[in-house]
């Protein structure tokens, strides 16, 4: 993957709901598109320091094209803004990935819980599950009906997928969803931090798929010092309380791609050789934590006083 992304334009770009566009882009030559699979997202480079991950929410049979849909949010820090401003039909766009950190597991039953915007990494999950023959509901909550994207696509599953505006039905009623669940029942859910805090209180860990756009709120409590060895590159670093090992690590002139730089879209995840992870981040599953084999360096620290990376 290059760290500097290549260039697609905007094919079309349309309303999906209020404050939402969905955005199809090619490259400019025509041609195929890498593959990707249900849960991966994309990161749109639109400038320095203004880069953001969005959901591929089209078709993965669909291999000259990519669907994304981006909510504007007016207290943003610029991204969606200037999608909504500036990506018209025709612009230029660095795109790097795909990548996937909520992949779409097998099992023979699901329950989608999706909150406002996060309907779009669902979108083609449930389009696998159903081709796959599974069982499945989905619970679809936002603010209004108007705000709630893709309501037009979503009507050819029926009374499967349950809409539920909340200035309509109040807060999503997850009783009925989450308890009392099947044996291999996998929950996947996706949407404001709130709404994953409420479904993880209620589900089994091991049972739930979650995506985050906003990182979970930073524990308190002391950073410690912990030293790093860059296996690679045979350095070792200090990071001091305070600073991130990303940092750390890039300022000894060692190169690691990264994006958010909050633990949340996965670029920096990075190969743990020894040593114990702290973690941090809001991509990791529990199981993946708990291995310890890899760490997402621009948040996670250190259990003791040092660290092996693949680096
Ligand atoms: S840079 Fe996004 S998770 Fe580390």
């Amino acid at each position: 993957m290059t760290p500097y992304g290549t260039e697609l334009v905007v094919e079309r770009c349309e309303p999906a709901a209020a404050g939402v566009r969905a955005l199809v882009l090619r490259r400019p030559e025509g041609g195929a598109l890498p593959s990707w699979e249900p849960g991966a997202h994309i990161d749109l480079l639109l400038g320095p320091g203004l880069e953001r991950q969005y959901s591929l929410c089209g078709d993965p049979a669909d291999r000259h094209t990519w669907r994304i849909a981006v909510l504007r949010e007016p207290d943003g820090r610029g991204g969606s803004a200037y999608v909504h401003d500036r990506l018209a039909p025709g612009a230029a766009v660095r795109v790097r990935g795909p990548r996937n950190h909520f992949p779409l597991e097998a099992a023979p039953r699901y329950r989608f819980v999706a909150g406002g915007i996060g309907i779009t990494p669902i979108l083609p999950m449930l389009a696998a599950v159903e081709a796959a023959g599974a069982e499945w509901t989905l619970l679809y909550g936002g603010r209004t009906r108007a705000s709630m994207a893709f309501t037009g696509e979503l009507a050819r599953y029926g009374d499967r997928v349950t809409l539920a505006p909340q200035d309509a039905t109040g807060l999503l009623d997850l009783g009925p969803v989450l308890d009392g669940l099947p044996d291999g029942t996998l929950v996947y859910c996706c949407g404001p931090g709130p709404l994953l805090d409420a479904v993880e209180e209620r589900c089994p860990p091991r049972a739930l798929r979650t995506e985050r756009f906003r990182p979970k709120e930073p524990r308190a409590g002391a950073d410690a010092e912990f030293e790093v060895e860059l296996a690679r590159s045979g350095r070792t670093v200090t990071v001091p309380p305070g600073r991130s090992v990303l940092d750390a690590v890039r300022a000894a002139g060692v190169e690691v791609l990264y994006s958010c730089t909050e633990g949340t879209c996965g670029t920096c995840e990075t190969d743990v050789l020894e040593g114990v992870p702290d973690h941090r981040d809001s991509v990791l599953t529990p199981q993946e934590r708990e291995a310890g084999q890899t760490m997402l360096v621009c948040v996670s620290r250190c259990r003791g006083t040092r660290l092996v990376l693949d680096l």
